[in-house]
């Protein structure tokens, strides 16, 4: 039996899709995002304006950081608590939209005062949403498809933890895409978070958890992305590719909140929680190694021939390589951490934290403790090692 849900009650598309907001019935909005950035770019306004169009007041929440605290979150929930919305809107990068549903969480659940990240998975914990607000999450990126997915991903720096948690009642109620709040993204942003949407519809095209459906938004997100990433990376300020990029995002988003990702993300989540290698940079870098590794198994291979057939690319890695060299990404993560002695002394515990990770099990090969430690040096180190 397959149960599948692709995104909430709207997606909302296109170049005047933030008029939407003037459209819902609110009477108090929560805006959650990182830093001050939102404000000073007008990006705040812009939404804002239009909720007080309808007469709704609001609040803006703006401490998250890059990688949201779990303590953070904490904190949202308490103003939460205090100016009672009936909207929560994530406004920002994947960061700021994980924010809103963890803050949406709390406030919806006060019982779970004073548990520990971890217990966030467990079954059933989460009793109630939606009973005091809705969610919409307004992406500012275009990768991470946080958006249209039921996860939510949350950080503990002070244990050097990544963490992440999954129910699919957190697919937000709207998802606004604008493509005009995206092109203020710099070239790096733009490169790395495309290379996270890209490794999002590859795994979850070989995913174990894959399906007919789920195979039908990756082809069509891998396609998008392969044509519009350099296009947008080289003009930033044409919306038509800023849109598409946006759109082949939330498309990979839904793919893999059904499929499931692999263990390029287990690899960046570990990068990215012991040495704050940001997650589509460290995507970028693991992807092509990855990608070779799984093509022991038969299925995964034949899915990567079918990509190429469906793109025209003699050979999918090759390809990939191409991309990310258009985009200036590098090729080994020790060009980013340069740092061995400190890798090869977190290697133990890197390798406990990929274990422990929701994506590992999708992932169409299942990893020994040697194979991911020699992956994990081959993306350190590169080819050469
Ligand atoms: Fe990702």
């Amino acid at each position: 039996m397959e149960v599948i849900k692709f995104g909430g009650d709207a997606i909302v598309a296109g170049q005047a899709s933030l008029d939407y907001i003037e459209n819902i019935s609110c009477k108090a909005a929560m805006i959650v995002t990182s830093g001050p950035y939102a404000e000073q770019s007008g990006q705040l306004a812009q939404i804002t304006n239009r909720l007080e169009k309808t007469g709704a007041k609001h609040c803006c929440f703006d401490a998250v950081e890059p990688n949201p605290e779990f303590s953070s979150i904490l904190k949202g929930a308490e103003l939460a608590r205090e100016f009672q919305p009936d909207w929560i809107i994530g406004l920002g990068g994947g960061s700021a939209l994980d924010a809103a549903k963890g803050i949406w969480v709390f406030y919806e659940n006060p019982q779970l005062k004073g548990i520990e990240m971890d217990q966030l998975r467990t079954p059933g914990i989460i009793k109630n949403l939606r009973m005091k607000a809705h969610l919409m999450c307004i992406p500012t990126t275009s990768g991470t498809g946080s958006e249209t997915t039921a996860s939510v991903v949350l950080s503990d720096s002070a244990k050097n933890r990544k963490f992440s948690f999954a129910d699919m009642r957190l697919i937000p109620d709207v998802a606004l895409l604008s493509p005009a709040l995206t092109s203020s993204m710099n070239g790096s942003l733009t490169a790395n978070t495309g290379m996270d949407a890209l490794t999002h519809a590859i795994e979850a095209y070989v995913s174990r958890e894959a399906t007919d459906f789920t195979d039908a938004l990756a082809e069509k997100a891998v396609q998008m992305i392969f044509r519009y990433l350099p296009l947008a990376y080289a003009e930033p300020d044409n919306l038509e590719y800023r849109e598409r990029m946006q759109n082949a995002s939330c498309i990979a988003g839904m793919a893999f909140a059904s499929a499931g990702l692999g263990i390029v993300h287990t690899i960046a989540h570990a990068f990215g929680g012991f040495f704050h290698v940001p997650h589509g940079l460290a995507n970028a870098v693991t992807l092509p190694y990855v990608l070779n590794y799984n093509k022991v198994c038969e299925t995964a291979d034949r899915k990567y021939q079918r990509l190429e057939a469906l793109c025209g690319f003699p050979d999918l890695k090759e390809a990939i390589l191409e991309l990310r060299k258009t985009v200036n990404i590098p090729s080994a993560m020790r060009e980013i951490v340069n740092a061995d002695e400190i890798f090869e002394k977190e290697i133990p515990g890197m390798l406990i934290h990929a274990f422990h990770d929701r994506c590992t099990p999708h992932n169409p090969v299942s990893p020994t403790e040697e194979d991911m430690e020699r992956l994990m040096k081959l993306v350190y180190y590169g080819e050469t090692e």
